[in-house]
């Protein structure tokens, strides 16, 4: 067995291993953290949510406790820093979201978030400045749970909000620009969260697999080098409502039975190619009374692929397909394709530097590609960009189950730093982008 492996399988078998150094409070961290929620017995922080805003608040006393300086923008994305040897250097911005899926695990961007702040807390303690200032980053609506507006506030820094998304409406029909007034955010200054080229020398997260792959290798910790493609879309299935009881089954325009068909169809074609995976997660039937026919059905479909090329042939196939189960029920049918994202190469020098610090820990570097979408695929738009994948249990996520181990998660911490300094190295603050 080698060093290496040797290492990583003690800390999976682990136990609480001592000496260790950030690991315990940051599980600690995430544990408090996660008791910030919408709905008591459950974790659900959705965008802007007064459970979001609760979590900014707390995680903006845990910045300036590490020593950073504090804001939100106007999309209340929440950045601390911490700055560098000379005033105003560009910044390596490290971070992850602080909104949830509905019923989340405590993990899911949390981590991210709070490790990064770890790192911050840790060169603070040993009054160490680096060549770049350190931005830390708390993202929201990475999910896109409230709004169809997955991955909002980091699209916002990279100056690619559209006003539109702004007036998309939650299920309760409050708009993006009324929950932010809510929450002492401020719509009409959107533009104002887009950051200069520059200003950003380099992005890296740190985000749990979500996946089983490092599990099942005995590894915990891999460098990212892709996110997948994704496209998101609504649809609207129109029948007829009518009575349960009297309306004979031949002549009925039943839009449940239809979408029931749609959504078995959008399973066989989700099987029929390779790395292509298809989900329907929200289902709406009106009026939704025992006795009624449905007459209106909503849903979602969410497609991802690694090839774009795969994805765009497959939307296409299930757009014609869909429309014919629509004809042959006699329904109405309105596809709203409202989000696409291309599939996402991150930067090679990011992945190196995650690649060696890996290494440089006694790990072996795996890489690994990134089924999940995540604010890193929007960022590597604007700058070199990264991450770093930390095993979880039997590879579960969006879900309360979600697990990972201290040992992991101090590994995690340590893994970070040192990517971190090998990214001020590699992007020297004369030199900046001068690698894309
Ligand atoms: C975010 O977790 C996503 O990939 O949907
Ligand atoms: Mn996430
Ligand atoms: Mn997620």
């Amino acid at each position: 067995m080698s060093t290496k492996r040797g290492k990583s399988q003690a800390r999976q078998a682990g136990g609480r291993a001592a000496g260790l150094r950030y690991g315990p409070a940051l599980m600690a961290r995430l544990d408090a953290l996660a008791t910030i929620t919408e709905v008591p017995g459950q974790l659900t922080r959705r965008y802007l949510s007064p459970a979001h805003v609760q979590s900014i608040e707390q995680v903006r006393r845990w910045m300036a406790d590490a020593g950073m300086s504090v804001r939100t923008d106007p999309l209340l994305s929440l950045f601390g820093r911490y700055e560098g040897k000379a005033a105003r250097a560009p910044a390596i911005m490290i971070g992850s979201h602080l909104d949830t899926v509905v019923d989340a695990g405590r993990y899911d961007g949390g981590l991210g978030v709070l490790a990064a702040i770890a790192i911050v807390d840790e060169l603070n303690r040993c009054g160490e400045r680096l060549g770049h200032a350190i931005e830390v980053a708390a993202f929201g609506e990475e999910e896109g749970s409230r709004f169809s507006a997955h991955i909002l506030t980091s699209s916002a820094l990279i100056g690619a909000v559209k006003p539109a998304l702004l007036d998309l409406k939650d299920a309760d029909g409050i708009s993006v620009r009324e929950a932010l007034a809510q929450a002492r955010g401020d719509a009409r200054a959107y533009k104002a969260c887009a950051r200069r080229k520059g200003e950003i020398a380099a992005y890296l997260e740190l985000h749990i697999e979500q996946g089983p792959v490092l599990e099942s290798k005995g590894l915990p910790l891999a460098a990212v080098t892709a996110i997948n493609g994704s496209v998101r879309a609504l649809m609207t299935v129109t029948g007829f409502a009518g009575h349960a009881g009297t309306v004979p089954m031949d002549a009925r325009r039943d839009a449940l039975t239809a979408a029931s068909e749609m959504i078995v169809a959008i399973d066989r074609l989700g099987r029929s190619e390779r790395d292509l995976v298809v989900t329907v997660g929200r289902i709406k039937a009106l009026p939704g009374a025992p006795n009624v026919i449905p007459g209106r059905v909503e849903f979602t479909i969410d497609m991802r692929s690694p090839s774009d090329a795969a994805r765009t042939r497959a939307h296409a196939a299930l757009v014609r397909e869909l429309k014919q189960i629509a004809k042959g029920r006699d329904v109405g049918l309105v596809i709203d394709t409202y989000q696409e994202n291309p599939a996402t190469a991150l930067d090679e020098g990011v992945i190196e530097a995650a690649t060696e610090a890996i290494a440089a820990c006694g790990e072996e570097p795996l890489r690994l590609s990134s089924g999940a979408g995540h604010d890193a695929g929007i960022m590597a738009k604007h700058c070199p960009s990264g991450m770093i994948f930390l095993r979880c249990k039997d590879g579960i996520s969006h879900n309360p189950a979600e697990s990972i181990t201290a040992e992991d998660a101090d590994l995690g911490v340590a893994v970070m730093l040192e990517a971190v300094r090998r990214l001020d190295a590699r992007f020297g603050a004369g030199a900046l982008g001068s690698r894309r």
